[in-house]
Formats: C-alpha cells, structure tokens, sequence
C-alpha cells in the first residue's frame, strides 16, 4: 500500500527535478540529450515497477475487502476508507438477508417445495420426527385376504400429512389393529404414503389397558372435555394418569431410538402428549422441541380442577414453542402457567422461563394443503352433485345443507339439527326442497359421553325425519361413516350451504376444506364463533350455536343469499386460504423454531466467551 501510494508522485517529483536540473546545467546538447534519453528510461522502469506495485497491493486489498466483506475478519490490511465502504457493505447484505428471510416467510405462496427447500436451507436438523396418536395411513384386511388402506379423520391427520410428505422424516404413531402390523417391519415402521413412499411411519402397539387409561381415559374423558369446555365434566382417574404417564414416557423412548443425532427436531401432536417435551427434553438436550396444542386451552380457573396441572404444565414447557391455533387460548395458558406454578412470563413476547426452559407461547392458525382436485380425481360440479343427489335418492333440484365431521359432542350436531327443525316448522314452503346431509364419522365410541351424543344425534335425526318426511324427500340424510378425501370432496362440491356449529373447536379444517373445494366461488359458509376457523374466515354467517332459533334463521338467509354475494364471499375466503396454507403454517412454526436455535446457540457463545475471559483474567 506504501509502495502504491508513494511510489508514483515520488517519480514525478524527481523526474521534474531531473529536468529542470538538466535544462539549467548549462552542458552540452549531446550530453543533454543523452541525459534525457537515460531520464526516459529511468521513468519508463519506474513506471513499470509503480504499475506492478499497484497491482499487487489492489490484488491483495481485494482479497483483504472479500474476507472483510464475508467474515469481517482480515480488515488491518485495508485503508480506513475502504473498511467504512465495506461495513456499508455488510450492513446492506445483512439488511438484504432479513429482507430475503421477511419474504421467504410471508412470501406470495407457500408450497411444499418450498417448505422443503427452506428445512434444507435453514433449520439446523434435517430429521423431523413428528408424534402423534392419531397415524396418518391404517391398514385393513381387504376382502380377498389381502391388506387395504384408508386415512382416518382427523383435522390434525389432515394438516400433518402434507408437511411430512414435503421434508420427509420419522412420523410416530399408535397402530390401530393386526393389519397394521402385518404392513410393517419387524420394527413396526414402514414407508408412507402406500402409494407414494416419501417418509417413514413408525408405529407404536399399545395393549388394551393402555389404550382404555391414556387414550379414552386420560386424553378423551380429562383432558379433552377439560380443554374444549363443551359442558361435559372431565373424569380424572389415578389409574389413567399412571397409564398417561407411561404411554408418554414409551414415545419419548421411541424418539430417542429414531433419533440420528443429539438434535433433531421433534414436533409434538397434541394433548395427548403433554409430558413428552420435558421426557425428551431430559435425554436429548440439544433436540429442538415444538409442541402443538390442537385444541382449545382453558382459563386458569378451568383448569385448576386438573389434580396434575403442575405436572401437565411442567412437562409442556421444556418445549422450545408451545404453539395454539388463536391468541385466546395461548393468553389462557400463559394465566395458567401465571396461577398455578413459579415461572418468569415475558407477556410482551409472549414467552416463559421456568428454570433452565425457555419457551416462546404463540398463535399459529393451522390450515389445509390447496388440493389438487384434479389429481383427487373429483369430477366437475354438477357431475358431483349428480352423483350425491343420485346416491342419497335426493330430488336434482332440491337444495342441500351440508354438514361434515366426526361424531363428538364438541361438534354442535343435535344442536344444528335441531335449528333445522325449527327452519322447516317456520317456513313450510322449504319443506321437500331442502335436504339436511350430516356426515358423522364414528369417533372414540367406548367413551359414554360420545355413546351418548351418538344416541342425541339419532334420535334428534329420526324424530324430525318422522315429523316432516314423505314419500318423495327426507329431510334428514345421516351418514355415519368415514369417507376418503375424494369422496369428501364430492360431497363438499354438491351443497348450497355448509355449516359447522361446534359448540368449540381449535380451529376447524373441515371448513377451509369446503372453501378449497369450491372452484365455482358458490356456497354459503355457517361458521360458529367458536372455532378457531371464525378469526379468519370473517366473510361467513357467523352463529352462536347455541342459539338454535337464530341458527334456523341463518339457513333461510344461506339458502337465499345472491350468486353475486355468494362468490364475493367465497372468492375472499378462498384466497386467504390458499394463501395461507398449512406449508405457510410449517415454515412460521418452523422459521420461529430456527430463531431460537440461532439465539440459543449465541447465548452458549457468549456464555463460552465470558467464562474464557474469567479464565485468562
Ligand atoms: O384435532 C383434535 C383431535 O383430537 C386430534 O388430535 C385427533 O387426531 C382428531 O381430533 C381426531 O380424534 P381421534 O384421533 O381421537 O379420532
């Protein structure tokens, strides 16, 4: 750099010397032309000696800027000029990088692919290994001896499956019958989709015991009605918390065995798991742990009746994001974390520290994967409605309410129905042109309270049928029984009015699938307030289920509303679903998840470097 700087004005200063020395020397003019001729060459070898001097001191500051610019280390060989250039230069690519990661996260769509690219790019584990109880593929035994699948219905299941299939991984779950095992290895796994292996199924057999204390017990008659406040009173047995207790701690067990290092990242399902972030926590350290809640979460004083609600809460928060579908249940959970053990709550980041845990507490409303009604092989519209209305023995032209989920109490089905009822008793002129069709999949059975809903639904179903139906149209058509996607969405393409009345829900993914279905932007959506669906899908009638006269009125409103406000509606909900996609779900829950990674890693480096410092101090 010396050289550089001082070499060039050094020989033109001594080459104006030289020749102001030559013209007053007074020697002869040969000897002043010689003179010059050996001036020229001097300055012709200096001039060769600056341009290589300069050359090498601007290669070696380009590689002193480079490693500056991507390390920002080596800058003692740069000008102070260049160095203040070059930190403009790595603020601006920091900036640019935000900016890139800004728009990766809330870019125009999410896809699968895209999810995939950003697990690769930016999450420090390839591995996911996602839990849940519920198994995304159950096999069967088909008639001919053979062995046949199906998925069951789940909203979770629904939501899942598609992440999976984008960044591949371990997905553990409990197996359901013999059939299952007949499918799979000797280590219980096997790859998924049947059809199209892209991740791996690992399943779990629990014995009839297990299955009656964690599964029906613990989950479905404490946590469950606990959680959803539906007016069914939770039952809290010691023997189903013990049983809760072990089943728990055999996944945990299952985690660390499908585990391929100290730090994979581990993404819980559901409260039927609520233990397992502090178990998996204990053996592997370093893992990255996001637990989903799918359900409602109850205010403090609810939940304060759970004999083990120091220990549910206990074993949630070693998780790294404790994630809920609203705002209101993650404020309801932070007042229980506040009320009922010692932590320190940040309510302005929405966080918890409890001992050495830190948990970020946040929304994350969950969707559906756009689908590919093509691929599903569903046909065009009247083609589906053809063949609903041909197979239920439904008149072409009457109109169809249309009501799709599993058979729970949570879901509001005696309720609706019975405002349908009332519907038909007030206005007479819609009775044989409308068709109520509920699809009820039959869910957790041995438990008496979903018994008893079940009796609720049929005997409600069979008093208005009496009541109202003649020779040419039942008004009620109830189908108890699990459809595949397909045939869900030939049934979601057929009817003028959708409606979902949960009397609560966490989120509600039949809905967003009703919408995804409705290419022709027709279709009335009932939404209940209560679910989660309700914050975002504000263009639907909104009901208070409970309100069975007003819900009556919501029909004849749906049943009469224009074409023209139809499609508005439709139109605006079908982009915000699209847009926000269960993969957009992933890539939030997964992006907050590296956040903390990269904090976490920093904290232990600064933590190194100050112990390093006490040291040599
Ligand atoms: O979304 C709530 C949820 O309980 C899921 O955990 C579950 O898979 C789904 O509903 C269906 O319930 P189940 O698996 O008990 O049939």
């Amino acid at each position: 750099m010396f050289s550089f700087r001082v070499a060039a004005p050094l020989t033109a200063v001594l080459c104006l010397i030289a020749l102001s020395l030559i013209a007053t020397s007074g020697v002869g003019q040969q000897a002043q032309q010689n003179m010059l001729w050996s001036l020229l060459g001097i300055n012709l070898v200096a001039a060769v000696t600056t341009v290589f001097l300069a050359r090498m001191t601007i290669n070696r500051w380009a590689e002193s800027l480079r490693d500056y610019i991507i390390t920002g280390k080596n800058a003692k060989n740069l000008p102070k000029e260049a160095i203040g250039v070059t930190r403009e230069i790595r603020h601006r690519l920091r900036q640019l990088e935000r900016e890139r990661q800004r728009l990766c996260l809330s870019g125009p769509m999410w896809s699968s692919e895209a999810l995939f690219r950003f697990v690769r790019e930016h999450l420090p584990s390839e591995q996911i290994i996602s839990i849940s109880y519920r198994q995304p593929y159950a096999h069967k035994k088909a008639p001919d001896g053979g062995l046949t699948w199906m998925t069951p219905a789940s909203g979770l299941v629904t939501a899942i499956e598609p992440i999976m299939k984008a960044c591949g991984g371990t997905w553990i779950a409990v197996a359901m019958s013999e059939a299952d095992r007949l499918a799979a290895d000797q280590n219980g796994a096997l790859m998924v989709p049947p059809d199209k292996p892209t991740y791996r199924l690992k399943r779990l057999w629990l014995s009839e015991e297990e299955t009656a204390g964690f599964y029906a017990g613990f989950a479905n008659e404490g946590l469950w009605p606990l959680a959803t406040m539906a007016y069914v009173k939770p039952r809290f047995r010691a023997s189903d918390w013990k049983t809760y207790q072990e089943v728990n701690q055999r996944f945990a067990d299952a985690i660390v065995a499908e585990a391929k290092s100290d730090a994979p990242i581990v993404f819980i399902q559901d409260y039927h798991f609520a233990l397992l972030p502090k178990l998996v926590r204990e053996r592997l350290p370093n893992a990255l742990i996001i637990f989903f809640w799918h359900i409602p979460w109850p205010n403090a004083e609810a939940f304060g009746i759970l004999p083990w609600r120091e220990e549910i809460l206990r074993g949630l928060l070693p998780a790294d994001i404790i994630g809920f579908h609203t705002q209101a249940p993650c404020n309801n959970f932070l007042d229980c974390v506040d009320t009922h053990i010692e932590a320190l709550i940040d309510r302005e980041h929405n966080s918890v520290r409890h001992g050495n845990d830190f948990s970020m507490v946040r929304p994350y409303p969950i969707s559906i994967a756009w689908p590919d009604l093509e691929a599903l092989s569903v046909p065009d519209i009247p083609a589906c409605r053809k063949e609903v209305t041909e197979s239920l023995g439904i008149a072409p032209d009457a109109k169809i309410i249309l009501g799709v989920e599993r058979l729970d109490y949570v879901k509001g089905i005696p309720e609706r129905l019975r405002s349908f009822g009332i519907f038909l008793e007030k206005n007479p002129l819609w009775r044989g042109k409308v068709c109520f069709v509920q699809i009820a999949s039959p869910s957790r059975s041995s438990i008496p309270a979903y018994a008893d809903a079940d009796k609720e639904v049929e005997e409600v179903v069979a008093e208005i049928n009496k009541k109202y139906q003649t020779s040419r149209w039942k008004p009620i058509h109830l189908l108890k029984q699990n459809y595949a996607a397909r045939e869900l969405y030939r049934f979601y393409r057929s009817g003028d009015v959708f409606i979902v009345s949960s009397l609560s829900d966490g989120m509600n993914l039949v809905a967003k699938e009703f919408i995804s279905a409705r290419d022709d932007d027709r279709g009335s959506l009932i939404l209940s307030e209560f679910t989660g669906s309700s914050r975002e899908l504000v263009e639907a009638i909104i009901v208070n289920p409970h309100d069975e006269e007003k819900v009556a009125d919501c029909f004849l409103r749906a049943l009469t509303m224009s074409d023209e406000e139809q499609t508005a509606r439709m139109k605006s909900m079908r982009e915000r679903v699209k847009m926000n996609n269960v993969f957009a779900w992933a890539a939030q829950i997964l992006g907050d998840a590296k956040q903390l990674h990269d904090r976490r890693q920093l904290n232990e480096l600064l933590e190194k470097t100050g112990r390093d410092e006490k040291r040599a101090a």
